[in-house]
């Protein structure tokens, strides 16, 4: 079979100097982190960052996540404060980012922050992520490696799949772990929770030893957190009992029959798994042609809230 995946590249040794190239000239690579694919560029330079916007067709108002390899190299961009380190210590690298507010004698290009006084800043865990970052003398800035408001790649196939020959280097670092976004907390004021994820807000409220703000619904907070999103390519159903007609059917937990058109997040029940089986299971659903996807009704705790505020987005209407 003819390989179409030119631009794949083995995470050895050899290709991360390339990838590390790639970042010094100011373009664009798809870069594996252990939750979704980003898609990476140097984000102390303008002219890298709009690249970044420009491939994922990204409304400029959204601004990216700031991607470290350790706390020394932050120093000159962001405010630190108790909070953050406590976090920091405690699950860093990891899949959580935290906003910060901005120093002033920041180099962080001013696109990337869309304009704003704070930073969303993230340690990623993934060995290849943060072989290339130590590598580096600049931070990354890295969003999912998806056209907007689509669902998030996570393998180096679905990279291909979003862009094609668009970029001209994506990092093979092999299937997520996490399979969705990192948490986003906010720390300008009293901690509270941007985007629901793996690390959930009982493991972060427990780390700081108090109860994290409420979201304001009205007010949204992060700039970008769009209504509309996660989008597979197909109407999403939530909270169904059936699928509709020619539609799949994405269940969680035993009581499920196996049939052609059902696809399980979890047999176990297992609210991990099945985070890590969203976005995957959504993308083979769309290659298989079906018309619509029902999901039956996932419990709304822990990793549950991360994964039902995805699949609220993706059935917005
Ligand atoms: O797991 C992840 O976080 C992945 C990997 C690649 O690191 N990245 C990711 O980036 O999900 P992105 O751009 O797809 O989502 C970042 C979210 C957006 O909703 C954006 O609005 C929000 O973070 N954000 C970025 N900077 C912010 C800021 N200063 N204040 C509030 N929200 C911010
Ligand atoms: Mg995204």
């Amino acid at each position: 079979m003819k390989n179409i995946y030119l631009n794949i590249y083995k995470a050895n040794s050899i290709n991360l100097k390339k990838a590390k190239n790639y970042i010094n000239n100011n373009n664009v690579i798809g870069l594996p982190t252990e939750t979704v694919y980003g898609l990476a560029a140097n984000a102390y330079s303008n002219k890298a960052v709009k690249k970044i916007f420009k491939l994922k067709k990204r409304p400029n108002y959204n601004p990216l996540i700031i991607h470290f390899d350790n706390l020394s190299n932050l120093n000159n961009d962001v405010i630190i404060n108790n909070n953050f380190i406590k976090l920091y210590k405690n699950l860093c690298p990891g899949p959580i980012t935290f906003i910060l507010k901005k120093k002033k004698k920041s180099k962080i290009a001013t696109s990337a922050l869309a304009g704003n006084k704070t930073v969303a800043i993230r340690f990623p865990k993934h060995k290849v992520a943060r072989n290339l970052l130590k590598s580096l003398s600049v931070p990354l800035a890295a969003p999912s490696a998806n056209i907007s408001s689509k669902l998030s790649p996570t393998s180096a196939e679905d990279v291909f799949d979003e862009f094609k020959n668009k970029i001209g280097f994506i990092l093979n670092g092999g299937k997520c772990d996490f399979g969705i976004e990192s948490t986003i907390v906010d720390l300008t004021s009293k901690p509270s929770i941007l985007r629901h994820g793996i690390i959930t807000e009982e493991k972060i409220s427990k780390i700081l030893k108090k109860k994290l703000k409420k979201k304001n619904k009205k007010k949204i907070k992060s700039p970008g957190q769009l209504l509309f999103h996660y989008y597979p390519g197909i109407p999403v159903f939530m909270n169904k009992k059936l699928p509709k007609e020619n539609g799949a059917f994405i269940t969680f937990g035993k009581k499920y029959k196996n049939r052609k058109n059902y696809f399980n997040l979890s047999q176990k029940g297992n609210l991990k798994e099945a985070a890590n089986n969203l976005y995957k299971t959504m993308r083979k659903i769309k290659k298989q042609k079906y018309k619509s996807i029902a999901v039956c009704k996932i419990p709304n705790f822990g990793i549950g809230q991360a994964i039902n505020e995805r699949l609220k987005k993706a059935s917005y209407k």
